[in-house]
């Protein structure tokens, strides 16, 4: 019998880049619009599907992680808590998530990735059915250097992925969102840090690639993949959630609403949560979707 998918967050890191906000407090855990950031790619693992995630964090703000949103039980979700010690690069959570995995299949997303766009259970449900090798996302993006790069031949066929190039070789990004096989942590193993002394995720996906196990899927136009890796960013990326949300009446990134909508608690539990959360817009929204 082929395991179940396990989902892992990462949301480590020092932020560095945002400081002097993220000096006394994770980068993860601040608003994007109306809620905590890590609700949003919370919200991608739970519209795949799953339900046991190991969430890494620094030693520092994993207890802040944990007044936030406990062990998973108010969403039907089990929560393993990881510490990452020092920010050694993203393929290191695949080691440090090695026992919670123990030879499962995976779907990693960073803590500070926030997904949008019709269809993404469905592509996510495409990505999951492959039993062996992994699949990343390709995302257009006017900034490619910002990132790890797709480096296409001119078959569109996928030479190699290079972090944060100089002169990058396309506008495809690689979108924080990482769907592998049960090898990911005994391949992580296998790669050695780079010259800034990180495991580099990129380095992770050669090794897929080497193998031509590794399917690079283009998110077209239509979804938006916005980061927050910079203040300007962060603040598009709330603009996005309150542009929508106020147009449809609907929110994006609830794991109150997407925990329902799955059926993996109960319309009671639901009730309580909105009782919970009282007067606030969200409090009003869940109680709205159970009456
Ligand atoms: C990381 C990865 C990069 C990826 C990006 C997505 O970069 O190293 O390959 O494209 O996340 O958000 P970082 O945000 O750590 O600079």
């Amino acid at each position: 019998m082929t395991k179940q998918r396990k989902g892992i967050i990462l949301a480590g890191g020092s932020g560095t880049r945002l400081w002097p906000i993220t000096m006394g407090a994770s980068k993860q855990l601040l608003p994007v619009y109306d809620k905590p950031m890590i609700y949003y790619p919370l919200s991608v693992l739970m519209l795949s599907g799953i339900r046991e995630i190991a969430i890494i964090t620094t030693p520092e703000d994993q207890a802040q992680f944990q007044r936030l949103m406990g062990d998973g039980s108010q969403w039907g979700l089990a929560f393993t808590w990881i510490i990452q010690a020092r920010p050694e690069g993203l393929a290191q959570a695949y080691l440090l998530a090695g026992d919670f995995l123990a030879g499962a299949p995976s779907l990693m997303v960073l803590g500070d990735n926030i997904f949008f766009g019709h269809g993404l259970p469905e592509m996510l449900a495409r990505a999951s059915a492959q039993e062996t090798g992994g699949t990343v996302f390709g995302y257009r993006v006017a900034d490619p250097e910002r990132y790890g790069v797709v480096d296409f031949d001119a078959d569109g066929r996928v030479r190699s992925i290079i972090e944060k190039p100089e002169i990058p070789p396309s506008n495809y990004a690689v979108t924080g969102l990482y769907c592998l096989d049960g090898t990911a942590p005994a391949k992580a193993a296998q790669i050695t840090p780079s010259v800034r002394g990180e495991l580099e995720i990129t380095a992770l996906l050669e090794i897929y690639l080497a193998q031509g196990t590794l399917t690079v899927e283009t998110m077209g136009r239509g979804y938006a993949w916005l980061d927050t890796g910079t203040h300007d960013s962060m603040l598009d990326a709330g603009n996005f959630v309150r542009t929508l949300q106020e147009r449809q009446g609907l929110q994006i990134g609830s794991p109150d609403e997407i925990a329902f909508h799955q059926g993996w608690i109960s319309p009671d539990t639901l009730r309580a949560r909105a009782r919970l959360f009282g007067k606030s817009t969200y409090g009003r929204y869940l109680h709205a979707l159970v009456g």
